[in-house]
């Protein structure tokens, strides 16, 4: 089968387009006859391996030269044409949409775990758009626990994960005002944004608003920058990657680190609505034995602290910081309440 594929960490003059064996399936998983798949920021920064201490964070994706899996593309919409074994509620010719690896290809082995059915009424083109995107944009709502009558504030509204972020808070019932640039304004306020502010020309960490749920989609603002906007009680959602050109080395990861610092655990029982655990790289290095679990990784939400106070303090749920001034939960990357 064809499939676009690299070698070494690089630009797109990195990729190439090449005849590899078509995988099977093994147990739990499908294989899917790919229709569509779409690109997201996320396979550009594990095309080029930026920000480099995502090489560092993630052994299981991030190859010392190159990605683990050579094949790139995550997103994908299709139709089922093999069924692994112990796969139960998928059949041959099932049309489902998901995210995990190597998509950008004819066919890919997909975990059951990592599959929605599409609707029939979407289109395999739109359908392989949802998944990373719309996902993100739903789990970082969420986290912000975004409801009726919140002041929303999306910076990065015009993007990928933006343009669902703006609508649906607007379905939430949220007043959303979006970040974008000039040229953008138009499109994200037909998405359903009340307001927009051009970044080009206004800085929206110094208009003197503030926002109930501040949702940072794009990672080049100081942390003390986006606080500020932050309403009593309200939350800060961080889910950049941070922009083409800027801090290749390290990226937002600072500021994620810093959100991180100051965060509560999250709310109980919060179980993935996209089902997207087991998907992916590290499902596969798990599964091929590659990787170790990492016992610290299984309460990824709390820093190296939270956990040894977790261990320490008696069963049930314990919230670390919640004598401080802020009452911090984590989001898509973290998120954390405004102080009062
Ligand atoms: N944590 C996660 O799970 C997760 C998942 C997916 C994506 N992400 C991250 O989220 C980010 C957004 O992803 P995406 O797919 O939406 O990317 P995208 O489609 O490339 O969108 C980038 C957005 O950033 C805005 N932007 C660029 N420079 C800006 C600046 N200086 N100030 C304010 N806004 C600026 C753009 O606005 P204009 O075009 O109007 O300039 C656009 O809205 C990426 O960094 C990605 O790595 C995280």
């Amino acid at each position: 089968m064809k499939a676009l594929l690299q070698d070494t960490y690089g630009t797109s003059d990195v990729l190439r387009l090449d005849e590899i064996a078509r995988p099977e399936p093994g147990p739990g998983e499908v294989l899917v006859r790919i229709a569509a798949a779409s690109i997201n920021a996320a396979d550009w920064h594990i095309m080029r391996g930026e920000p480099r201490i995502a090489r560092l964070m993630d052994r299981s994706m991030f190859g010392r030269k190159g990605p683990r899996e050579p094949v790139r593309g995550r997103d994908f919409a299709g139709t089922i044409e093999v069924v692994g074994p112990g796969v139960t509620g998928w059949r041959v010719g099932d049309q489902v949409l998901g995210e995990d690896d190597a998509t950008l290809a004819e066919f890919a082995v997909v975990p059951h775990a990592c599959l929605a059915r599409k609707p029939e009424a979407l289109s395999f083109e739109d359908a392989a758009a949802l998944p990373l995107a719309a996902g993100t944009a739903d789990l970082c709502l969420t986290r912000g626990e975004v409801a009726a009558g919140h002041h929303v504030l999306v910076i990065g509204a015009s993007g990928g994960v933006g343009t669902f972020a703006v609508q649906l808070a607007a379905v939430r019932g949220a007043i959303v005002t979006g970040v974008c640039r000039t040229r953008n304004i138009d499109l994200v306020t037909s998405l359903g944004a009340k307001e927009v502010i051009d970044y080009t020309r206004d800085d929206f960490t110094r208009t003197g608003t503030s926002y109930d749920v501040v949702v940072d989609l794009v990672g080049n603002r100081r942390l003390r920058d986006l606080r500020r906007i932050v309403a009593p009680g309200g939350r800060l959602v961080l889910s950049g990657g941070g922009n083409p050109g800027e801090g290749r080395f390290v990226g937002p990861i600072g500021l994620m680190a810093k959100g991180w610092a100051l965060r509560t655990p999250p709310r109980p029982a919060r179980a993935d609505p996209h089902g997207h655990a087991g998907c992916g790289a590290a499902h596969r290095a798990r599964r091929d034995g590659r990787a170790r679990r990492d016992p610290r990784r299984d309460r990824p939400h709390l820093s190296a602290r939270g956990r040894r106070r977790r261990a320490a303090a008696p069963r049930g749920r314990t919230r670390p910081r919640q004598d401080r001034r802020h009452d911090l939960s984590s989001g898509a990357t973290g998120a954390q309440r405004g102080s009062s």
